[in-house]
């Protein structure tokens, strides 16, 4: 192979592997195995069940301890996982979950105006969060400027600087 081309291949490489991990960023730990999967597609649970304000707000927000103690204040079944939440709730100590997604304050973002005004779907920019099993340590779908402004392209949705920068 020709010598140029070689070195720019691992070049591209390098590049690429470090644009994953800036718009990724490091891998977070939860500290409580939430599944999703169990809540949603097994329990039939709704988004919106826990994650109150993604319909109607700006921030779809992490639920909190509230939101776990309506089912929760007693043990519904034998996992340690669910004692150590029960233990919490009864001393109304929050979880303390990371945040996987977010965006600079001066950024203006709106869940409700992306789910019921222009009725995209969460797993259009979260991934398939339903059937996960336990945390994830990465955003499954990375948002950065270019995914705002991809999709904005393709549905003629405003793009100019000021739309989202203030
Ligand atoms: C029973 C409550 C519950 C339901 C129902 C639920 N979630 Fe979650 N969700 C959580 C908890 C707790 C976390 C934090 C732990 C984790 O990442 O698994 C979370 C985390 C998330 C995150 C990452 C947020 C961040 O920035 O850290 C996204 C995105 C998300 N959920 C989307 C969804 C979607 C989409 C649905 C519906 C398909 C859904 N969730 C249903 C409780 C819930
Ligand atoms: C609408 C009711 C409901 C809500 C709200 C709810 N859960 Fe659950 N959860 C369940 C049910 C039902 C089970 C299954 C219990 C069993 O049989 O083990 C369960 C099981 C669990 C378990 C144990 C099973 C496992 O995966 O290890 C954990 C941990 C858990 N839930 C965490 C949470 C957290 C954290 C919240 C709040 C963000 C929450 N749940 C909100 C109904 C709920
Ligand atoms: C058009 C893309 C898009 C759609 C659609 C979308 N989200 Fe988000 N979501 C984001 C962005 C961007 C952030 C970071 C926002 C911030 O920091 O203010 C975020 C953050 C979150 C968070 C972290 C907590 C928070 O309030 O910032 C959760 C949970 C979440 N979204 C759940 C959902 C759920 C549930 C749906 C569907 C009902 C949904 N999102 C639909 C882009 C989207
Ligand atoms: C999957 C497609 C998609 C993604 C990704 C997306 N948007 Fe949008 N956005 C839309 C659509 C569609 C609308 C128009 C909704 C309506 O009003 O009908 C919109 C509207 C907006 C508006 C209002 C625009 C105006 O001037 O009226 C802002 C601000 C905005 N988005 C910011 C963002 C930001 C910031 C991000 C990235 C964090 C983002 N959007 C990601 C599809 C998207
Ligand atoms: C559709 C929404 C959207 C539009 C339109 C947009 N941006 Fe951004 N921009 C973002 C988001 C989201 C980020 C990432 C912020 C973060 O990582 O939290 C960003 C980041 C940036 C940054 C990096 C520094 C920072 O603020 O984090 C610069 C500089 C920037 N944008 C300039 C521009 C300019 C200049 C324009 C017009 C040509 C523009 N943007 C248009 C959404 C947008």
């Amino acid at each position: 192979m020709n010598r140029a081309i070689a070195v720019g291949i691992v070049a591209v490489t390098i590049v690429g592997v470090a644009a994953v991990f800036a718009l990724s960023g490091p891998a977070i730990e939860q500290p409580l195995a939430f599944n999703h999967s169990l809540h949603v597609e097994e329990f039939g649970a709704y988004c919106t069940d826990c994650h109150l304000y993604a319909e109607t707000g700006i921030r779809a927000t992490i639920p909190p301890l509230a939101v776990c103690a309506d089912c929760h204040d007693e043990a519904l079944g034998e996992s340690e996982a669910e004692a150590w939440l029960v233990e919490r709730i009864a001393a109304d100590e929050p979880i303390g979950w990371q945040k996987l997604y977010s965006v600079e304050d001066h950024i203006f973002f709106s869940h409700r105006r992306h789910t019921t005004v222009g009725e995209i779907e969460c797993a259009e920019c979260h991934g398939d969060m339903a059937s996960l099993t336990e945390p994830p340590p990465r955003p499954l779908v990375p948002i950065s400027m270019d995914t705002c402004m991809d999709c904005h392209y393709e549905r003629d949705v405003a793009n100019g600087c000021i739309s989202c920068h203030w």
